[in-house]
């Protein structure tokens, strides 16, 4: 079989590699948008986003945008973000806060809930049932320790199944905030020229970084031991770098506080104190040298240590947008939270110092896999300390890649139903909420 002449997505996928028109062909991209984002449950926004009635956000994802908007109740709705009139698109700010949205083409607005509130020259409309001309809901929007999912299938398993052994971090993330929460801030966005899932895979890839970001490696711990002397803060000697597969393409990979050298110190003998009083000083400590890269398939990453979220926006085949939102620990010292929002943006930001590395790899990588040289992709380069663990938590250490491997089983199963079965009749009660 040549697997060039097939678009089975268990004859792309082997155990051990991975067919490179998976990062090429516009069929796939176009079937991944209709039975992996427009099926499963994927990452919205984090509450704090929008934290008044009124506050609002739109975003896109593939062709769809979308338009969450904090009610005057309270509740948070999630909408197409397209006028129920002709389908022009609605919103055009980013963020921002309002009672209605008004449309430009024919002034129609809609209010938080997505009513309609007003139709120019209504009287002459006879036939017009206003209530069922409200903005269409994304059928279902969940949360968990303020992370909104939403999946564009009215049927399925719930969020908190999805997630599965997952949700853990997530409790961790929040754990580690002095007042037991997070609040995000304005992102930093990036944008490359390749597959959405390049970025995945390099999130939990830990081959790369002595040799792509030697550069910044050497500089850094240069200066950090000038600085800090030889034991920052949360460094531990012999830290063994660990990957845990979660299931459903989700995982993590634990430094176990290993790179305190490589990030500025944020957490100072205030943080621990405060938080000493409230989890006592051996989970504080725990909790401050966490260094964790959480990879929730398929648009989350979460960065434990510098305390940011990244979500994954796949334009097209070879277009990705990265949006990342550093996060400030509630209850913790403005200098803490400086500390942690500067650290993300050295490390995300154009003028930072390490993901530009990264975009530049995904550009060459996506060219290169372009030119057809290749037609398999290997990913299993060592993986003998392979074991299960309780839960089903599929451990192993170094560069097994078996985060990886996991982002594939579960792209093969969702892959593998059929297109009718993706997407659902869109749910039109206007009462609908969460
Ligand atoms: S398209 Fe929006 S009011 Fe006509
Ligand atoms: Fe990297």
């Amino acid at each position: 079989m040549n697997a060039k002449f097939t678009r089975d997505p268990a004859l792309l996928v082997g155990a051990d590699r991975i067919h490179s028109s998976v990062y090429t062909d516009p069929e796939i991209f176009e079937r991944e948008l209709n039975l992996i984002f427009g099926r499963s449950w994927f990452f919205v926004a984090h509450e704090s986003e929008i934290p008044q009635p009124g506050d609002f956000k739109t975003d896109q994802l593939g062709r769809w945008r979308f338009l969450l908007v904090r009610h005057r109740d309270r509740g948070i709705r999630l909408f197409h973000n397209v006028c129920r009139h002709r389908g022009a698109l609605l919103c055009h700010e980013n963020y921002g806060n309002t009672q209605v949205f008004k449309c430009m083409y024919h002034g129609w607005t809609f209010a938080t809930d997505g009513s309609v509130q007003g139709v120019p020259m209504r009287e002459q409309m006879r036939d017009l049932d206003v209530q069922t001309h409200g903005l269409v809901p994304i059928p279902r929007v969940d949360s968990y320790q303020g992370f909104i999912f939403a999946s564009l299938a009215s049927a399925g398993e719930s969020l908190r199944d999805y997630l599965g052994g997952a949700k853990r971090y997530l409790d961790l993330m929040v754990e580690r905030a002095p007042e037991g929460r997070i609040v995000a801030v304005k992102p930093v966005q990036y944008h490359y020229r390749g597959n959405w899932k390049l970025q995945l895979e390099n999130y939990s890839d830990n081959y790369h970084p002595a040799v792509l970001h030697h550069s910044v490696l050497s500089t850094g711990a240069k200066m950090l031991k000038e600085k800090f002397g030889e034991n920052p803060i949360g460094a531990k000697s012999n830290a063994r770098y660990e990957e845990r597969v979660l299931g459903h393409g989700h995982s993590i990979a634990d430094y176990h506080g290993g790179r305190g050298a490589l990030w500025m110190n944020a957490y100072d003998d205030e943080y621990l104190q405060m938080m000493t009083e409230r989890v006592g000083m051996e989970r504080a400590m725990e909790l401050r040298d966490s260094d964790i890269h959480l990879i929730i398939y398929p648009n989350l990453l979460v960065h434990v240590r510098m305390n940011h979220y990244r979500v994954i926006k796949p334009v097209s085949v070879d277009q990705t947008v990265v949006n990342t939102y550093p996060c400030k620990l509630v209850g913790a010292s403005k200098r803490v939270n400086d500390a942690l929002i500067s650290n993300t943006s050295h490390h995300v930001s154009a003028a930072g110092e390490v993901q530009v590395d990264d975009l530049q790899a995904f550009n060459w990588l996506q060219e290169g896999l372009a030119s057809g040289a290749l037609e398999w992709i290997p990913f299993k380069l060592y993986g003998e300390d392979e074991h299960t663990e309780m839960e089903g938590e599929c451990v192993s250490f170094g560069t097994s890649e078996g985060a990886i491997r996991g982002q594939y089983r579960e792209w093969t199963r969702l892959m593998s139903a059929t297109a009718d079965e993706s997407l659902s009749a869109p749910n039109h009660d206007p009462a609908y909420r969460w």
